[in-house]
């Protein structure tokens, strides 16, 4: 090396940060500044302060006081319009889209191109789509409606429409949530890119390895508060995680044996053309049963079916030994089988109801009987899930989106533990979930399985598969290509199965 590293130009920097809510603090007074042509992580548990600090970047919220700058100069951001001229763009945490919309609206949208007369000039519009979707190798036409793509489609959208706009800050609010490994590769590739062109980026996620991969700088937050920001070549691991729960992390599953009993629930040859094929599996009382593949293996598609959300065209399943009709989710829930979706706006919360209201939706029978509701019940139990799962809410009458993205999760979780099912499918469970929470998640799992309940678990973190799981199947392309016991998990041998050297295609 030679002489004095160079310690590249900060692009922008925020100091004396405060931001208060009705009930919190979420910002403490922050200070935080990024290098030009850097990748800056910010890491924190949910609720920590990390999203509500970059929509103040990104104009969407007032910081109470503190002052930005932008290349040394002191600058206001009213909002995310003038944040794109200050060269801000924002992937958001929370995909909020019309679902109406096409794509090249969505990429267009608050700066159409108007021709001479005034008009849009739709023209230059679907041209430049075009060109957008080529230059990105993405299948879809220009005038496809948002609602008929997956949620990593729109996700990936997103992060090209943020680098369309030629942003000198880009801002990704956990980008990879919900995008497959490959699109993975080719964010951090792009990222690489930007940051060639001297673009800063901060990145937002819960996932440490990829932390690890992109950072340059790290700061972490805690309670609305900076904890520590350093270079990410002078931290580790465990370093960032303690920094973040505010204690040493050890024995990250907690999964206990417990007595594994008959079988509770089962599927057998369930068939839907095209879309997953012969499924047939069964969970016995005290198990977790994982369900691995790649994204797209047909796994979530399957779940859904058996939890009447989709339908299907053959098939059984069987819960006790005996055969249940169920043709949409009152169905299922009415045999005691729930289901925690992956895609929380969709089909999940209520955004402009209270948290105890979402968490308790679907259980108003508990709390309504003898012709009168029982709203102290509600109130205790609610409490109750909220304490176990550290939901962090200023109040039960707080609307649930006022939460951080990860406890929004949290209610939702609480609200299927509220019902007492027997089985739960849990979808995802712990995306865009804390470490110190998905601790929580863990141990609540293993507390249910205790109680004789049992668990069917779809998710694409393998480490959490091996750890938490009794059996884990495998899926590739619409059908289940391996079932694995204990002692043969590992992640190779997952990998082997949901990459399939066989190929087999649903028909
Ligand atoms: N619009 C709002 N109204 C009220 N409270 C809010 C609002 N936005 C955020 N908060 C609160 O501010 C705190 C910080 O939330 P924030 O969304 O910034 O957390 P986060 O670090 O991004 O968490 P996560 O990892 O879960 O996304 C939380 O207590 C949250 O409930
Ligand atoms: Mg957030």
């Amino acid at each position: 090396m030679e002489g004095v590293e160079k310690v590249s130009e900060i692009k922008i920097q925020l100091s004396g940060i405060n931001k208060s809510f009705p009930g919190v603090k979420a910002l403490d007074n922050v200070n935080f500044s990024v290098r030009k042509g850097t990748v800056h992580c910010l890491c924190g548990e949910n609720g920590a302060g990390k999203s509500t600090l970059m929509k103040i970047i990104n104009g969407l919220y007032k910081p109470d006081t503190g002052q930005i700058l932008i290349d040394g100069k002191a600058v206001e951001i009213r909002d995310p319009i003038q944040a794109r001229e200050y060269g801000i763009a924002m992937i958001a945490q929370e995909l909020n889209y019309v679902p109406e919309m096409s794509i090249e609206e969505n990429i267009f949208l608050g700066r159409l191109p108007v021709n001479k007369f005034g008009k849009v000039d739709w023209k230059t519009v679907r041209s430049e789509t075009i060109r957008f979707l080529e230059q990105e190798g993405l299948p879809y036409k220009p005038d496809q409606k948002l609602k008929t793509l997956t949620v990593s489609d729109i996700q990936m959208l997103e992060i090209i429409k943020a680098i369309s706009y030629n942003a000198q800050i880009v801002i990704m609010d956990e980008p990879t949530s919900a995008i497959t490994n490959r699109e993975v590769e080719i964010l951090f590739e792009k990222i690489e890119e930007l940051k060639k062109r001297g673009v800063s980026i901060i990145y937002i996620s819960h996932k440490m390895e990829e932390v690890f991969r992109i950072a340059d700088d790290i700061t972490v937050l805690r309670d609305g508060t900076v904890v520590d920001s350093m270079p990410a070549a002078q931290l580790t691991l465990d370093k960032v995680i303690a920094l973040m729960v505010g204690r040493e992390m050890t024995n990250v599953y907690p999964k206990e044996d417990v007595p594994i009993g008959e079988p509770i629930f089962e599927v057998e040859k369930l068939n839907c053309k095209g879309v997953f094929k012969n499924i047939s599996f069964h969970v016995r009382r005290g198990e977790i049963v994982g369900f691995a593949g790649l994204m797209g293996a047909g796994r979530t598609e399957t779940m859904r079916a058996i939890f009447g959300l989709d339908s299907y065209d053959s098939g059984e399943i069987r819960i006790h030994g005996k055969a249940v009709s169920i043709r949409r989710p009152s169905d299922a829930i009415a045999n005691n089988l729930v289901m925690l979706s992956e895609d929380r706006r969709r089909y999940g919360i209520i955004p402009i109801r209270s948290v105890m209201e979402n968490a308790s939706i679907s259980s108003l029978d508990k709390f309504f009987y003898g012709g009168r509701a029982h709203r102290k019940k509600e109130q205790e139990m609610v409490s109750e899930y909220f304490r176990r799962m550290n939901v962090k809410t200023p109040s039960l009458e707080t609307l649930i989106q006022a939460l951080s993205g990860g406890n929004q999760q949290k209610v939702l979780l609480a609200k299927w533990m509220l019902r007492e099912p027997e089985v739960l499918i849990l979808d995802e469970p712990t995306r865009g979930i804390d470490v110190g929470a998905k601790f929580e998640i863990y141990r609540l799992m293993t507390e249910l399985v205790k109680e004789g309940k049992t668990i069917i678990m779809v998710s694409s973190e393998l480490p959490e598969l091996i750890g938490m799981c009794d059996r884990i199947y495998v899926m590739n392309k619409g059908i289940i290509t391996g079932c694995l016991q204990k002692e043969e998990f590992s992640q190779e041998t997952i990998m082997r199965f949901a990459t399939g050297t066989q190929n087999v295609e649903v028909e």
